[in-house]
């Protein structure tokens, strides 16, 4: 049985540490990039406070094709350099969005999303994924949480 869990109250910077941590011990070893991608996602999932869906979309053929997540059903391909992650995907840069609503051509895959965060995961020079959180909450996310979740982006860029 796993059993990671943040611990509570803890400031961002060692929220991350821990689901570093917790990512790294998960993925260690393990080959399979679905499996890999399924775990982080319900990680992410269960630590971060806020957050109505958090997964994967994967570069398949120049668009982001859906991967493992959590939360409400969602968009299946997204077209490279549209919406928020088809943004982060084609510049390779992270997308820290405060209001959803004043991103042009933002896509909702769920109404209740207000702040988002997406970060490209880059192998060999190329983007091969993105890590997407939502959050219901505007401003949600912040400059910690895009240096945690670009630190798992190059954890896992050889693990999925
Ligand atoms: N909002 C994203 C689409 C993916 S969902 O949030 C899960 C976007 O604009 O790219």
């Amino acid at each position: 049985m796993y059993d990671f869990r943040p611990a509570s109250g803890l400031p961002k910077p060692e929220l991350y540490e821990d689901l570093l941590a917790a990512a790294t011990g998960l993925t260690e070893g393990e080959s399979d990039a679905v499996a890999n991608m399924a775990n982080v996602a319900a990680l992410l999932f269960e630590f971060l406070p806020q957050v109505n869906w958090a997964g994967f979309y994967r570069v398949v053929e120049n668009e982001l094709v859906l991967g493992p997540f959590a939360g409400r059903p969602a968009c299946i391909r997204i077209p490279m350099g549209q919406g928020v992650c088809g943004t982060a995907a084609a510049s390779g840069e992270t997308q820290l969005v405060e209001d959803v609503h004043a991103f042009p051509g933002h896509i909702a895959c769920d109404g209740a999303t207000a702040s988002e965060l997406v970060v490209p995961v880059v192998r060999d020079g190329q983007v091969t994924a993105v890590i997407d959180l939502d959050s219901p909450e505007a401003t949600r996310f912040d400059a910690d949480d895009a240096r945690g979740i670009e630190a798992l982006a190059r954890l896992l860029s050889d693990r999925i």
